[in-house]
């Protein structure tokens, strides 16, 4: 079996669009697992096969396709924009609704749900995280960080929304009230509507360029007119004003 058969019967039985990730990182990830799971190398039969009857390696497949990496206040400059400037052109509506997309262990949710609890202590938003993983997802619920994803919280905001036990950090339930978490795969399933803010951040850069392309004309028709597209820092949207977005600084977009 071929790596393009691979991909065609990873989308049949698992519903995973494997096209959509750059080839070669995505190989030389898989590459990797396969050692590690003592599969041939390019045996990809065999290594279907596994996944299609080993639970673990599946979910060790899955990771490897996910990369979890987040922290609160990720580029904390991008977040200081975010509080000082995107939220008060958005918040002339008394009720946002947000999506973080591929929001991961919950910290980027999150950290928007910290700064419109001071921005706005008396007005329910809805904000919603979404991730493929399950796995992540149960961890966003639980909300529970180690020191390393907190690097970018001050000190009076961790004495805040965090309780110390041990080495880790569990936020507060009025913050994770704030917030609910379902499982959505950006490549498959559909989107939502009417979005004040969507934050879509270090995700696309393991898509290809045509299914970033695709992705970036679902958020514009996902967002209300005004609303914001929040991304990562190392990423770019070349062609914003044919999609019919204005810049507003380096990773904020709105739709006019
Ligand atoms: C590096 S994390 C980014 C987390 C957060 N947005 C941030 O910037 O800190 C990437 C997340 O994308 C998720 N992901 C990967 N492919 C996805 C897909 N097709 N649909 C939705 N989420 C996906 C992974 O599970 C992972 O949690």
């Amino acid at each position: 079996m071929d790596f393009s058969l691979f991909k065609e019967k990873v989308r049949g039985s698992f519903k995973l669009d494997l096209n959509a990730y750059k080839e070669n990182q995505l190989k030389r990830r898989l590459d990797n697992l396969m050692v590690k799971q003592k599969v041939n190398m390019g045996d990809y039969a065999g290594f279907f096969k596994l996944l299609a009857s080993d639970h673990k390696a599946y979910m060790d497949f899955l990771d490897t396709l996910t990369i979890n990496v987040s922290e609160f206040f990720r580029d904390r400059s991008m977040f200081n924009l975010l509080e000082e400037k995107v939220f008060p052109s958005l918040l002339n509506k008394s009720t946002l609704k947000i999506w973080s997309a591929a929001c991961s262990s919950g910290a980027e949710p999150y950290s928007i749900a910290i700064i419109l609890n001071e921005l706005t202590p008396n007005r329910r938003h809805q904000i919603e995280g979404t991730d493929i993983d399950r796995n992540i997802l149960q961890m966003a619920a639980e909300a529970r960080y180690n020191p390393d994803q907190l690097r970018n919280v001050s000190g009076p905001r961790q004495a805040k929304y965090f309780r110390r036990e041990g080495n880790l950090y569990f936020l507060s339930d009025n913050i994770k009230r704030m917030v609910s978490f379902r499982q959505h795969d950006l490549l498959l399933d559909p989107f939502g509507q009417n979005y004040d803010l969507i934050a879509c951040r270090n995700v696309m850069i393991y898509f290809t360029r045509e299914a970033q392309e695709a992705l970036n004309i679902k958020f514009h028709k996902a967002l209300s007119p005004g609303g914001v597209l929040f991304i990562g820092a190392s990423e770019m949207i070349f062609n914003y004003k044919e999609l019919g977005f204005d810049k507003i600084t380096s990773c904020f977009y709105r739709r006019k």
